[in-house]
């Protein structure tokens, strides 16, 4: 199904939060940009005309693009920047996903306003797998700096402060009532009284994962990052940076206004932003609009882990005859990916980190340098010296990752462009292996671009390549494209490796990225022509 071509004008537009206005990079003026509506099988194509005075690319989060890497959108990894005044055309080719998915910019950190939702509905005729919802609504959570974002980058990374978290949170576009100079905007979704409805709810923060939860009322999830779940109720979700999550809530509550609220969740307790921010979930039958609600749902603290792995725990596939899934039984090839922070030298204030920074972080100790060209053109047009294929499959040296105190082993990092490649249709695992580097371990939620994968185990503390497998759940493991890799834990992910191309992985932490903490896989091409990766279309531009 071709749907008719879209035109989005990136350009800069003038938003007042926070008492103060600035000028922020949107899609034709919006901010939360606007959102996509598909049905599984469906292919878009969105022109993208550069007006702005940045660089830009734009990537489609979990849309694995069969054979089509081309219009994946990842800077210097599929293409190169669109440069202003520049335009690129994206084809966007629905196939598998089905629920809620996004898109956002993948160029510096310009994501964090250049974002907007992507709902996949079923094949015209099929319906959802859940009860009708009366409506639907996306709920997009973002990160609001009241500087520029491309100075917010320099301060942030340069530094290494962590305790950089925006100046704040935003549910579609607003902070809500609990900020300064926010109570008019205030996002109200109206309902009626016994109803249901659909929330369809994306994180687009930059750097933060998020509890979320409405006051007084229980959600029921359904899905994840465009693939169905087996329903489970709960009071709050954990969302990570990447992630979707859709909910049905029942308006079972006396009619009054309920505050809905995001607020982070870091597992490191230090001075935080702890703002939440607010929605208003609305029954319409009350009127009165001056009217606040009393209460906010009790959402776990910031540092609470206990109470985000409980939330994933609950994570299944629905793995029902209608939606059926594939995972990969055995392995043929399997990475052991060590995430890290690392500490770098300095000398007389200039650091070894990527932007002089003291920080770096890694992959098995690689931290990830863009390339001065995309990865993909290089290696579809076999142009040597643009990347190099030796990423380790196994950290270089074994240590006792999630140790109090960690030696140098870890705290080292090199720089490098390095990717994995992968014959067409080997079963993949990846563990990645977090660490307790600079006692500041955090969950780092790794994504992979032109897949989803099946998240078939999780736990604290090191990976036990002997025991651990033993424990995997084979049967109904959620399907997901950003996998939460626990604070000093890991995370075990399957997937078939039947989309040729090049692919990024990364931390969805902008920081964490931005300091080098990705690399990308090559999925070498099938021997049938549909197995292959599709020509350039013939409009690319070199860097
Ligand atoms: Cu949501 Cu590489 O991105
Ligand atoms: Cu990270």
């Amino acid at each position: 199904n071709l749907t008719p071509p879209i035109n989005w004008v990136v350009k800069e537009t003038s938003y007042t939060r926070l008492c103060s206005a600035k000028k922020i990079l949107t899609v034709n003026g919006l901010f939360p940009g606007p959102t996509l509506h598909v049905h599984k099988g469906d292919t878009l194509i969105v022109y993208v005309h550069n007006q702005a005075r940045y660089n830009i690319t734009i990537h489609w989060h979990g849309v694995r693009q069969p054979g089509n890497p081309w219009s994946d959108g990842a800077a210097y990894i599929t293409q190169c920047p669109i440069r202003p005044g520049e335009k690129f055309r994206y084809e966007v080719i629905f196939s598998r996903e089905e629920g809620t998915l996004w898109w956002h910019a993948h160029s510096d950190w310009s994501r964090a306003t250049v974002h907007g939702p992507i709902i996949v509905y079923p094949k015209t005729g099929a319906s959802y797998p859940f009860p009708k919802p009366h409506a639907e609504h996306s709920l997009v959570l973002a990160s609001w700096f009241k500087d520029d974002v491309m100075d917010v980058i320099r301060t942030a990374l340069v530094n290494g402060g962590d305790t950089n978290s925006a100046d704040a949170f935003t549910i579609n576009g607003q902070p809500g009532d609990l900020y300064k100079c926010s109570m008019e905007g205030t996002f109200k979704f109206l309902v009626a009284p016994r109803k249901l409805y659909l929330l369809r709810i994306i994180n687009a923060i930059i750097n933060e994962e998020m509890f979320f939860g409405v006051a007084g009322h229980s959600l029921t999830v359904v899905g994840m990052d465009g693939a169905y779940l087996k329903p489970f109720n709960t009071s709050y979700i954990m969302v990570a940076p990447g992630q979707t999550i859709d909910v049905l809530i029942e308006a079972d509550q006396p009619p009054g206004p309920y505050y809905m609220a995001a607020k982070p969740y870091v597992g490191v307790n230090y001075g935080y932003n702890n703002i939440s921010a607010t929605a208003i979930f609305q029954y319409s039958a009350d009127c009165t609009n001056s009217f606040r609600p009393s209460l906010l749902p009790d959402l776990p603290a910031y540092m609470d882990t206990n109470s985000a792995t409980q939330f994933t725990k609950n994570l299944r596939a629905l793995a029902d005859q209608n939606h059926p899934i594939h995972v990969p039984m055995s392995v043929d090839v399997r990475l052991n990916v060590v995430v890290a922070l690392n500490l770098l030298p300095c000398v007389n204030n200039s650091c070894k980190g990527p932007y002089g920074s003291r920080i770096s972080a890694s992959l098995n100790n690689v931290s990830f340098v863009e390339p001065s060209t995309d990865i993909l053109s290089a290696y579809y047009r076999k142009v040597r010296g643009v990347y190099a294929t030796r990423f380790p499959r196994e950290p270089p040296v074994k240590y006792n990752y999630t140790a109090e105190k960690l030696g140098n082993e870890v705290l080292a990092s090199r720089p490098g462009t390095e990717v994995s490649v992968v014959k067409y249709n080997a079963a993949v695992e990846v563990v990645f292996q977090g660490t307790n580097a600079l006692s500041a371990a955090e969950n780092h939620p790794m994504h992979l671009h032109g897949y989803s994968f099946y998240a078939v185990g999780s736990g604290l503390g090191n990976f036990d390549e002997a025991k651990d497998p033993e424990n995997y759940n084979l049967v109904d493991p959620p399907e997901l494209n950003t996998v939460g890799v626990p604070k000093n834990g890991w995370a075990a992910v399957r997937f078939r490796a039947n989309n040729p191309g090049v692919w990024l992985m990364h931390c969805h932490l902008e920081r964490h990225m931005s300091w080098g903490m990705e690399g990308a896989v090559i999925v070498r091409n099938g021997r049938s022509r549909n197995t292959r990766l599709r020509r350039p279309p013939r409009y690319l531009n070199p860097c």
